[in-house]
């Protein structure tokens, strides 16, 4: 384990590179629902990695649980070597952070949307404006600045949010969702804005997604999150020949040689999990009416 608590980067010392987030048998229940169950997670400093899993998988819980928006009840959570539980104000200053809950004020101009979060991220008074500014037009919403939020498009306000979280210069940005509902323009809109910065600044990105076809596209390395807990892990590319692999060992055809990221994921969800009666899209349906009904 190392202890480079300052988390600056090229630290003199020659040990090993403190990772962005380490998540160490975390757990965390809602009454009985044990929403995250015994996680471990290591995201590397500057990649992107993909936290994937149908809804009620545990994501958004984990993601708030590394945000220091809920305790760290069991386990351990460390973002750059800063421990979630006992060092929050720490971490808090690493990361920016779009909920899957949208965060924007509809009342309120793009611009003065960004600058509330500067001033809650104590974003220097001298260099708001500036700061402010730059992440809007980061996120291509220069000629949009000084219009109300609420005249937005969808993909317009997630960029927004986006701003929000990049006016901190964070080193570390989380994302929960930050393209559920949107057009496919408006997806590669957002993930384009999410690149540009990462190449520009070397910033760390871990964000949930239930769109594997995006996770494939656009994550270094994803973790297949289900029922609180990741059940697979590596590349993207490196999953889906393991399953192709594993398939043709089977006998399998030619298609079944070639499978997606979901084929990968319906595989880990179906065979490793002893109650689990149908595959991912049931588990999510299930949960979509548990949560209606709820
Ligand atoms: N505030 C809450 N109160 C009670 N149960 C919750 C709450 N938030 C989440 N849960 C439950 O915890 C589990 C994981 O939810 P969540 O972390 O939101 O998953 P995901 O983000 O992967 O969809 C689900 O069973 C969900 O119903
Ligand atoms: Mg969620």
């Amino acid at each position: 384990m190392t202890r480079n608590s300052n988390g600056s980067p090229g630290g003199e010392a020659a040990g090993p590179v403190v990772d962005a987030v380490t998540c160490s048998n975390l757990a965390y229940s809602f009454g009985g629902t044990r929403a995250v169950d015994g996680l471990e997670l290591a995201v590397r400093p500057g990649e992107v990695f993909g936290l994937l899993g149908p809804n009620g998988a545990g994501k958004t819980t984990a993601i708030r649980c590394i945000t220091t928006l809920l305790p760290v009840p069991a386990g351990m959570v460390r973002v750059f070597g800063h421990d979630a539980a006992g060092d929050r104000m720490a971490v808090r200053r690493l990361l920016g952070y779009v909920p899957q809950q949208l965060s924007a004020d509809a009342a309120l101009t793009g611009r003065e949307n960004v600058t509330l979060f500067a001033r809650v991220f104590d974003v220097p008074r001298r260099e708001r404006a500036a700061r402010v500014t730059q992440a809007l037009a980061a996120v291509g919403l220069t000629d949009a600045a000084d219009r109300l939020a609420n005249t937005y498009s969808g993909g317009m306000v997630r960029r927004l949010e986006l701003a929000q979280a990049l006016v901190s210069a964070p080193r570390l940005l989380i994302l929960d969702e930050p393209t559920i509902g949107l057009d496919p323009i408006a997806r590669t809109g957002v993930w384009g804005h999410i690149n540009a910065v990462r190449a520009a600044t070397g910033m760390t990105v871990l964000v949930t997604t239930h769109y594997m076809d995006e996770a494939d596209q656009y994550c270094d390395r994803v973790g297949l999150m289900h029922r609180g807990r990741i059940r697979a892990l590596g590349t993207p590319a490196e999953l889906r020949r393991g399953l192709g692999e594993r398939r043709r060992a089977e006998g399998g055809t030619a298609t079944d040689a070639l499978p997606t990221l979901e084929d990968v994921f319906r595989d880990v969800a179906g065979s490793g999990l002893d109650d689990t009666s149908g595959d991912f899209r049931d588990v999510r349906s299930t949960r979509r009416t548990a949560h209606r009904v709820g």
